[in-house]
Formats: C-alpha cells, sequence, structure tokens
C-alpha cells in the first residue's frame, strides 16, 4: 500500500469499497465478510453485514496465538495509588477469559447489556473485553457522572448486571462510588439483577446483601470461556454522550466495523506498529478511551498505558513526561487542556529537560479544538510534531488529522489538517449550499459515514436520523461549525448548537439549564459556556427568581451551583451561577445565549435588531464583568 495521504485519500471515496475489504484483511474474522457495504437500508448503513468475528478475539486471543503472549499489553500506571502494574497479552486474555466465564455464570449471553462504572483500573479493561468476548453489549459511565445522569443510563440501557469499584480517587481524594450506585439504581425504573463491586484498600464499601456481589468471589468462581461469533453489525458497546437536552444518546458500535477502522487507524493517522507503547491519556468513560485505551491499541498488538491521575497534581506537571521516559512510549494523545495545566505549572519545560525522551515521536491532541499557542509551546518543549486531530464520540475515531502513517502533512497551527481517508467532509450554510472556501459554516459528512462510525443510537433509530440525518439531506450534520482554506485545510471553530467543551469534556448546557429550572425559585435561567484559560470553556448560569421569592441571592446561587453537582456531577466543573432580574431576549422570547456569550468573552457582537429591550444587555454585561 503506497504510504501516501492523497491517493490513499482518493481511493476511499472513489474505490470505497475495496479500500474497506482492504483494511477488513488485516483482522480476525471467524467467517470473512462477502459483503462490505449493505446500503440497502439507507440512512441506514451497515459494514461488513455478512461477517462473523469477536472483537476481544481481535484484542488477545490472535497475538497470544501469534506467540506474543508474553508482551506487554496494558501497562496500569497509578501515580494516584503509587501502583504499577504490567499485564502481558496473555495475562490480560486469562483474566478476560475468566471473568467472561464469571459474567456467564450471571446468565450474561450474547445482545445483554452490561452497565460498567468504574475508575481508571485494569479491571475496567478486564470487564469491557469479557463482554465483548460474550458477545454483550457494555455500556461504560463515566465516574465523574452523579446518581441521576447515571440513572438515566440505566433506565436506557436496562442493564442486566452493573460492574463497579468502591471508590475512585481524584488526586488526594477519594470519590466513593457505591453511594452514588446505590441512589442510582434507586431513582432507575430498570433495576439491575446483580452489581459486582470491586473492593479497592482506600475505601471498601458495603455490599447489599442479594443484590451486590464481591468482584474476587466472582471471580475465583468463573471458569474461562471461549469467545462467542458475533456478527459484525451486532453492537460491542452503548456509549452515552451529550445531547442537546438533559436526555444523553445512546451512540451504538458495532463490531465488525469499528475494528477495521481503530485497526487502521493507529497504524496510518497514529503511525504506530505492534509491538510499541502507546498512551491516551483520557478516561475509560469517554470515546477516547474505549478507542484508544482499550480496543484500537490491542487491536494492533501495541502495549496501551492505562493512567489513573492527573497531569498536575499526581504529584507534579513532570509525570507525563517520567512516564514516557519509564514506558518508553513512542505516541501519547492527550487533550489540549492537559498540556496547558502542565503549562501552567512547568512553563518553560523544566520536567521536561530532566526526562529522557528519545523513544517519543509524536503528541496527539483532541476533544477540543487546540489553541495554537499550546501547540506552539508544546513543539517548542518537546521537539517532536504536535498533532491536532478531531472527531466525536459518534464518529468513534478521528474525521480529520494529520495522517502521520500515510506521510505528514505541513502543520497549520489551529487546523486539525485534512480529512482522514473515509471521511467526505465538506462545510455549508444552514440551506445546505456549500459554502466557497474560507467562509464559515457548518461541517458536515456525507453518508454514508466510513467503518466504525455510530450504524445508529441505542433503541432509537428515530432519534439517530432527527438529529444528525435531518438538517442537511445526505450528510451527517456533526455540530460542529468552521471552515475549510484554500489548501483542504480543516478549521473547528466551536458548536452550533449548546453543547459546551469543558476540559475535554463535552457536556449540555441544556441539560444544566433543565437542572436549574428545578430549582423551586427559579422563574426562568440560562447557562452558557465561556471561554477559560485552563479548561477551554466553563459553564455559566443565569437564573431569574420568581416574583416574591424573597431569598438572598447569594443563598440561591449556592444552591444552584450544588444542584448541579449532586445532579449532574462533578464533572460539569459548575462553579458559578448569578441571579439577574432579566435575561436578554428577543420579541418572540428566546433568550440571547450566543449575544451573552460573545459579550463574556469579550467578543464583538451587534445588538440583535429582534431585542426585547437593549437595556438588559448592560445589567448582564455588569454581571459578567463582576464574574
Ligand atoms: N470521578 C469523580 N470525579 C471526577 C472524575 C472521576 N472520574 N473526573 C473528574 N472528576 C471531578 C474532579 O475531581 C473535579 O472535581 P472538583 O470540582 O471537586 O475539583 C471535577 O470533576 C472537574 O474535573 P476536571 O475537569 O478533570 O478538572 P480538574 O480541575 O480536576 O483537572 C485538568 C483539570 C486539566 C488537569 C483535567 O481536566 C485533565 O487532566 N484533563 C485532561 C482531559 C481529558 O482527559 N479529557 C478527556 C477527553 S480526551
Ligand atoms: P466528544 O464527543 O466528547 O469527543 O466531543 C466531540 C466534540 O469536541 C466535537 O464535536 C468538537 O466540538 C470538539 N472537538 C474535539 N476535537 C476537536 C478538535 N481537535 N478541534 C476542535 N474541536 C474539537
Amino acid at each position: 500500500m503506497p504510504a501516501n495521504y492523497a491517493e490513499e485519500y482518493a481511493r476511499s471515496l472513489e474505490d470505497r469499497e475495496g479500500f474497506w475489504a482492504d483494511a477488513a484483511r488485516a483482522v480476525d474474522w471467524f467467517e470473512a465478510p462477502q459483503q462490505v457495504l449493505d446500503a440497502s437500508g439507507a440512512p441506514f448503513y451497515r459494514w461488513y453485514p455478512d461477517g462473523v468475528t469477536n472483537s476481544c478475539h481481535n484484542a488477545l486471543d490472535r497475538h497470544v496465538a501469534a506467540g506474543r503472549g508474553a508482551d506487554a499489553a496494558l501497562i496500569y500506571e497509578s501515580p494516584a495509588t503509587d501502583h504499577r502494574r504490567v499485564l502481558s497479552f496473555g495475562e490480560l486474555l486469562d483474566e478476560v477469559t475468566r471473568f467472561a466465564g464469571a459474567l456467564r455464570g450471571l446468565g450474561v449471553e450474547r445482545g445483554d447489556r452490561v452497565l460498567i462504572y468504574m475508575p481508571m483500573i485494569p479491571e475496567t479493561a478486564v470487564a469491557m473485553l469479557a463482554c465483548a468476548r460474550l458477545g454483550a453489549i457494555h455500556s461504560v459511565v463515566f465516574g465523574g457522572f452523579a446518581a441521576k445522569e447515571l440513572a438515566t443510563r440505566i433506565d436506557d440501557a436496562k442493564p442486566k448486571v452493573v460492574l463497579s469499584a468502591s471508590c475512585g480517587i481524584e488526586v488526594d481524594r477519594i470519590v466513593p462510588y457505591k453511594p452514588l450506585l446505590d441512589g442510582a439504581i434507586e431513582i432507575a425504573d430498570a433495576k439491575p439483577e446483580r452489581c459486582v463491586v470491586l473492593q479497592r484498600p482506600q475505601h471498601p464499601a458495603e455490599l447489599i446483601p442479594g443484590r451486590d456481589l464481591d468482584w474476587e468471589e466472582v471471580r475465583a468462581a468463573g471458569s474461562p470461556v471461549d469467545c462467542v461469533p458475533v456478527a459484525s453489525t451486532d453492537p460491542l458497546y452503548v456509549l452515552y454522550t451529550s445531547g442537546t437536552t438533559g436526555v444523553p444518546k445512546g451512540v451504538v458500535r458495532d463490531n465488525g466495523g469499528h475494528l477495521v477502522a481503530l485497526t487502521w487507524s493507529l497504524r496510518h493517522i497514529y503511525g504506530v506498529e505492534p509491538g510499541e507503547v502507546w498512551w491516551a491519556a483520557s478516561d475509560i468513560g469517554w470515546v477516547v478511551g474505549h478507542s484508544y485505551i482499550v480496543y484500537g491499541p490491542l487491536f494492533l498488538g501495541c502495549a496501551s498505558i492505562l493512567f489513573e491521575g492527573k497531569p498536575v497534581g499526581t504529584p507534579d506537571a513532570g509525570v507525563y513526561w517520567r512516564t514516557i521516559e519509564r514506558n518508553k512510549v513512542a505516541a501519547l494523545f492527550t487533550a489540549p487542556t492537559a498540556i496547558r495545566a502542565i503549562k501552567r505549572e512547568d512553563p518553560s519545560g523544566e520536567f521536561v529537560k530532566q526526562s529522557d525522551l528519545t523513544a517519543f515521536r509524536t503528541l496527539f491532541l483532541a476533544g477540543e479544538r487546540a489553541d495554537p499557542d499550546t501547540i506552539q509551546w508544546a513543539e517548542g518543549i518537546l521537539g517532536v510534531p504536535v498533532i491536532d486531530h478531531w472527531w466525536q464520540t459518534e464518529t468513534g475515531w478521528p474525521v480529520a488529522a494529520n495522517c502521520m502513517g500515510l506521510g505528514p502533512l505541513p502543520v497549520k497551527r489551529g487546523s486539525p489538517t485534512k480529512p482522514v481517508p473515509g471521511y467526505s467532509v465538506r462545510v455549508v450554510d444552514e440551506g445546505g449550499d456549500p459554502v466557497p472556501a474560507g467562509t464559515s459554516g457548518n461541517i458536515v459528512l456525507d453518508l454514508p459515514l466510513p467503518p466504525g462510525c455510530l450504524p445508529t443510537l441505542w433503541n432509537n433509530d428515530e432519534g439517530y436520523v432527527r438529529s444528525y440525518l435531518e438538517q442537511f439531506p445526505g450528510c451527517y450534520a456533526t455540530g460542529d461549525a468552521g471552515h475549510i482554506d484554500e489548501d483542504g485545510y480543516l478549521y473547528v471553530m466551536g458548536r452550533t448548537d449548546d453543547i459546551i467543551n469543558v476540559a475535554g469534556h463535552r457536556l449540555s448546557t441544556g441539560a444544566m439549564e433543565e437542572v436549574l429550572s428545578g430549582h423551586p425559585d427559579v422563574a426562568e435561567c440560562a447557562v452558557i459556556g465561556v471561554a477559560d484559560s485552563l479548561k477551554g470553556q466553563v459553564p455559566v448560569g443565569f437564573a431569574v427568581l420568581k416574583a416574591g421569592a424573597g431569598r438572598a441571592h447569594t443563598e440561591v446561587e449556592a444552591e444552584l451551583v450544588q444542584k448541579v453537582r449532586s445532579e449532574i456531577g462533578p464533572v460539569a466543573a459548575f462553579k458559578q451561577a448569578r441571579v439577574v432580574a432579566r435575561l436578554p431576549k428577543t420579541r418572540s422570547g428566546k433568550v440571547l445565549r450566543g449575544t451573552m456569550r460573545k459579550m463574556a468573552d469579550g467578543e464583538r457582537f451587534s445588538v440583535p435588531a429582534t431585542i426585547d429591550d437593549p437595556a438588559i444587555l448592560d445589567e448582564i454585561q455588569e454581571v459578567l464583568d463582576q464574574l
């Protein structure tokens, strides 16, 4: 295969099926697919519809069968607990086959859902792979979400079993998971039959007799099981992500397309080879963790680092570089916010100078816009290419990137470079017409999406069409806005909906507004994302109180902050709420959130002609100035 981006890209669209048929040869099938793409149910597309495979087999068994059983597969680095553990492919396979047997003993079969609410420990990856082995569908929920968010996901996924741990560790703070899990199950309608809880020594939990089981006991009772052959189109997992309302969307991932696309991406986008050490410093609860901590690197046969810690504070801003040195990491993928956090504590890169980074080739950034200053700083201290790339939970793997395995293109800071092979990316206006180069608009992807992207939403085909396909017929609407320049470089500048990106975490301001509206004294409210030099954006809430509420504003403001923390979770980073007399609105009653955001960020804005009362803007500006 020629290592040439332009040729590969052209072929991926001109001979789509040939391109993906070739890529499919890099993975193991129990029954090789005869058909590459089934478009008969368009706009629902199915990749490798008659293929039969198993994702766990491709992550583990095949490498052990190829004689790589003793090679490192998962490297657990936990500065949070001062632990390090290396699991070889053989050891990981043993753990997974046994735990899969244990799950089967609890009645988990192909197609059943298993919800995983766990911290960054090897058992979380074992749990995911054990589900994959059985053909069960896992749904991992990020630990920073509170009970109510967890309950919403339990009700949608209806898991037979929930897997959890007694606690997570946030720098020096223990986060007990069990009360959150118990609270969620109490609220949820779909009660799981069983909860299996891993007891961590830092904070063991009390188990509820009859429902809760001890992880170690369950594991010990499991006898190893073989991989269950699954259809390529069978769901591997459901991952919930923020939509524009309080109801999260259950993004479905299939087995076959995901397997092929991720395997292809590691080599061609990230430029790594089997046997190399790869590190995605994210959380397993996000898509980055699914694709690039667990599945992708193991599919290709890399060693993957599972890091329980933070870029700063565990214990200092040198931990990333020491981890790279100790493990001879070839490439790191993290969010720009992590680099900004390091830069803030170690502006001249002293820790980098103390580390031997000779094995380190590339830093990849995604999850939020990578600002040119951060890229330039990282390039300067590291002396390696810093590659911004763009994708989303829905796509599961990069849409735009500088493909390191296909011959790197010149970097333009501020741009994630060009569309990755397989994706046809365009920028269109509100009517769906293409805009000229350099003009901002909606970023859309032409259908069909390549393998690995979501085939639909969990139990919600109609929601899939409504959310992504209706606005621009024939296209998938990414919800992102930006432009493509004269050279074909893409620039992703922000969202077109009310999703914000806080420290690389995707959150819905709509969901936060729903929480504020639930406060008994709040008549109406608005939440906007305001630019933040560390986290990219942070949410700020404005509330108008009901007439006669008669409460001290500071009291209500504190209650609102606490309400978002306890209903959505600490990850929302909702720390600022202000009571205001009125919200700026159009004459038809629409709150002018976009105008408020521009005012908060100090951007130029024009007073909308449709505004009800322009004087309100002065009042809002006064409040913003005090933040
Ligand atoms: N379980 C429980 N609580 C969690 C959590 C988890 N898994 N993850 C985060 N939280 C809590 C944090 O403790 C924090 O709580 P606090 O308000 O009491 O301090 C809150 O949620 C916000 O967390 P976070 O956004 O991570 O901010 P932070 O101030 O703790 O750290 C950074 C700031 C920049 C160091 C951190 O955001 C970071 O490392 N980001 C990397 C980005 C990343 O991994 N993105 C994933 C997509 S690629
Ligand atoms: P998530 O689904 O959590 O991965 O978040 C996806 C969203 O994060 C995208 O739709 C973008 O809004 C934003 N995003 C991710 N990567 C980038 C990037 N490299 N540049 C700009 N925005 C990004």
